[in-house]
């Protein structure tokens, strides 16, 4: 058991790993709070010790009659103990967590930052916006290193929970709202995170991954981002576009540059640039992909994508349409 806890520290995706100024007022926050936690129980057990230390062994229920010297004073521990000190302890811990760890972690102004990102929860993956530009990408969040950036956060449908622990708090995403956060990275790096508000049956493969570039390699992967889709010049790869355009994809996905429009679900303009499918859920290698549209109610049940049912030679003319959209 206490291995499977354990786990749960590795440093991939954990609080406890914090690589923002956020995170690391949350982790010690955290870290403070366990240490009061064990010192109270350490109390409370040490009592319990005592008191069956000193038991009276004569039974319970003899030699009752009229208060002892001890009474007055496991009264004044009782309110001591269990009343005034878990007040104190909790006023002290809204304090401390309002003052120093709500407030540093909230949203900055937009003119304290230098980037916006827009996210969008769905069922059940990622969008994500950078406006001023017409990148649209899914699941994979590039920001500069060492910059503060905005995060607004959305959802088309229900109620989700951007979270990314080493970075900082969660975010609730909420119909009709949007919240902001500040997404700051110290290091250049990948910082796994995941939905955290549970939103149907493949909630738990609703993850999503910031990818903090140094500043000028993530000027590049936008620009390259926002441009629309090349159009193959020929081969298996212009066959495959044809396929797409054609078949049911286009009318549930967006590829920029062609008539695919749709807005069901990712938008595929650069799909070969994404290193994951379905919101982490497999690798984006030509094989997987090639599984995920014939089957991804295998990998993924419940998702809004159906079966595509395509001839062998068609399905890898279509994957290598996909696999050259850089
Ligand atoms: Cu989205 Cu849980």
């Amino acid at each position: 058991m206490l291995l499977l806890v354990l786990a749960g520290c590795s440093s991939r995706q954990s609080t406890l790993a914090p690589e923002s100024h956020q995170a690391r007022d949350i982790a010690s926050l955290w870290w403070w709070m366990m240490g009061v936690a064990w010192i109270g129980f350490g109390v409370v057990a040490g009592i319990l010790l005592l008191a069956w230390v000193r038991r009276d062994r004569r039974g319970i229920g003899r030699d009752r009659e009229g208060a002892k010297p001890g009474e007055k004073i496991s009264t004044a521990v009782v309110l001591g103990l269990g009343v005034a000190m878990p007040i104190l302890l909790i006023a002290a811990l809204f304090f401390v967590s309002d003052v120093f760890v709500i407030r540093t972690t909230q949203a900055p102004a937009a003119s304290a930052t230098k980037l916006t990102v827009r996210v969008i929860g769905r069922q059940w993956y990622w969008e994500v916006r950078y406006p001023g530009t017409r990148a649209v990408t899914a699941n994979e969040i590039h920001i500069p290193a060492r910059t503060p950036v905005l995060l607004q956060a959305t959802t088309a449908d229900v109620i989700h929970s951007f979270w990314v622990p080493r970075l900082n708090r969660k975010i609730d995403t909420i119909p009709g709202k949007v919240n902001e956060i500040l997404l700051y990275a110290d290091e250049p790096g990948d910082y796994r995170g995941q939905c955290a508000e549970y939103c149907g049956l493949q909630h738990t493969h609703m993850s999503m991954v910031v990818d903090a570039q140094p500043p000028a390699q993530f000027r590049a992967w936008l620009a390259s981002e926002a441009a629309p889709a090349r159009s193959p010049a020929g081969g298996l790869a212009a066959r495959g576009e044809r396929v797409f355009l054609a078949g049911p994809c286009s009318s549930c996905h967006t590829i920029r540059g062609t008539a695919a429009s749709g807005f069901v679900g990712p938008d595929l303009t650069h799909l070969a640039s994404r290193r994951t499918l379905g919101a982490l859920t497999v690798p984006n290698r030509p094989a997987d992909l090639a599984a995920w549209i014939v089957d991804s109610q295998h990998a993924k049940p419940g998702n809004q994508m159906p079966d595509v049912q395509l001839g062998a030679s068609q399905l890898r003319a279509l994957v290598a349409y996909l696999d050259s959209l850089k």
